[in-house]
């Protein structure tokens, strides 16, 4: 479904991203880890079209999309919820989900697909006329994933969900992501909490200042050295 091909990125004179490659099939749930400054959210910036890559390709669904300008690249089906979930604050809950089907031409689905969103949130249906602002963090989150699903995404792009969230709701919100994995999303998962990631994804890939190091399914990263010493702490 994406595949991207020896992708470079560079702000101004300094590279961030280095020769970076990755494929996603369908339905597969994929974790991108790594740490403060890693790359991770370049690197989804990158496959959403905010940045343009200064060398390689991004594919998806066999057509290159590393020129194309970012709302084309929603409407082709990829959607991209950015760390702290980019809501409008003084909008009602219902407000912002609606939003989100902008990427979508089909208007006539909007209310379906809201319903399927509250299904999966049911916190999120029983605040529909609540502003955003005033959402605890986790149903926040939830929101913003859910506005993220309203373009019914072919692939979705998660940057950091369980950022400055406390354990309880971290658990939460990874709850409703392994559901939307089980309904059929393609997911694509950038985290710090590798620990959780690795929990939840088919395979990984471990980005260490710019550079993929390793990459693999769950086991490899579980039994690699490097990566219980300095990441699992065992
Ligand atoms: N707009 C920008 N201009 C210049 N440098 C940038 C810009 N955005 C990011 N960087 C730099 O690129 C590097 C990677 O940043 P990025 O945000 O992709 O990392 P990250 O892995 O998402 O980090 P975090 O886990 O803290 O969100 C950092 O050194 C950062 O300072
Ligand atoms: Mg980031």
């Amino acid at each position: 479904m994406l595949n991207i091909n020896s992708l470079s990125i560079s702000y101004g004179k300094i590279q961030v991203l280095w020769d970076l490659c990755l494929a996603i099939d369908e339905k597969e749930m994929v974790a991108v880890i790594g740490s403060n400054a890693s790359g991770k959210t370049s690197l989804l910036n990158a496959i959403s079209g905010l940045l343009t890559p200064s060398s390689g390709t991004v594919e998806f669904l066999g057509r290159r999309i590393d020129k194309m300008p970012a709302y084309l690249i929603a409407r082709l089906g990829i959607s991209h919820i950015p760390e702290g979930g980019g809501l409008f604050p003084d909008m009602k809950v219902c407000e912002n989900l609606e939003l989100g089907a902008y990427a979508r031409a089909a208007d006539g689905e909007k209310k379906e697909t809201i319903q399927w969103v509250y299904d999966l949130f049911p916190a999120l249906a029983a605040r529909a006329g609540q502003l955003a602002r005033t959402l605890s963090g986790g149903e926040r989150q939830m929101l913003a994933i859910g506005r993220g699903l309203m373009s019914r995404p072919r692939l979705c792009m998660l940057d950091e969900p369980s950022y400055a969230l406390s354990p309880l709701l971290v658990t939460e919100v990874f709850k409703a992501v392994r559901e939307l994995r089980e309904r059929g999303t393609t997911i694509l998962l950038v985290e710090q909490d590798i620990k959780r990631a690795l929990e939840m994804a088919d395979r990984a890939y471990l980005l260490e200042n710019g550079r993929f190091v390793l990459d693999g399914p769950r086991e490899l990263f579980l039994q690699n050295d490097h990566v219980r010493k300095a990441y699992l702490g065992l």
